[in-house]
């Protein structure tokens, strides 16, 4: 199944000068959806993880159905204040301005093998972030898996310690 027939490809959002890829009408076709998710419990059984990871907003929607499949937990990583308990945070810089992501504290044993899911490699600035938060915490980082990447912005070379996955390069 080719996947690239599920996502859009949108000019100029969301500022000019961007073409956008929209995975939305993968999530919308059962067979693509379920065959994105399998590709990766494929890849989380391999690497024997025992917990997933994923960042707000797309993270949750691709990594939980792993989880689900596999049985076993799954923790968000969030923007501030949206986590109610003592969080650990990390905060990275952007081309203009900086983010910050949060974990709660306890959501990682040390030694736990964690693979962390995400819908799309950029900059990789994210998921940098997000590997830091796991291994804050004790836990092991045994892999990284997204459905696309966009190889123009060189995001691996922030994450070349770590087996990663992608379904679709563009
Ligand atoms: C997008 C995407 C990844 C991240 C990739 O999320 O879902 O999480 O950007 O970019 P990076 O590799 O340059 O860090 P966004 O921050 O737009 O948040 P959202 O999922 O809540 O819309
Ligand atoms: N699509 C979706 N999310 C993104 C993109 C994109 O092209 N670039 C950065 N985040």
């Amino acid at each position: 199944m080719d996947l690239k027939k599920y996502v859009a490809n949108v000019k100029d959002f969301p500022k000019k000068g961007i073409l956008f890829r929209d995975i939305t009408p993968l999530m919308n076709n059962g067979e693509a959806f379920r065959m994105a998710t399998d590709e990766i419990v494929k890849f989380a059984k391999e690497k024997a993880a025992e917990l997933i990871v994923g960042p707000e907003a797309r993270g949750f929607i691709f990594g939980c159905p792993v989880s689900y499949a596999m049985g076993i937990g799954f923790v968000p990583v969030r923007k501030p204040k949206k986590l109610p308990r003592e969080v650990v945070e990390f905060s990275y810089d952007l081309e203009y301005g900086s983010n910050t992501l949060c974990m709660h504290r306890d959501a990682i044993k040390p030694g736990q093998r964690v693979l962390i899911v995400d819908d799309l490699l950029a900059t990789g600035g994210t998921m940098e972030a997000a590997v830091k938060l796991v291994e804050e915490l004790g836990g092991v980082v045994v892999g990284l898996a997204f459905l696309i990447e966009l190889e123009e912005l060189n995001g691996r070379e922030k994450l070349k310690d770590y087996p990663v996955l992608t379904l679709m390069k563009y």
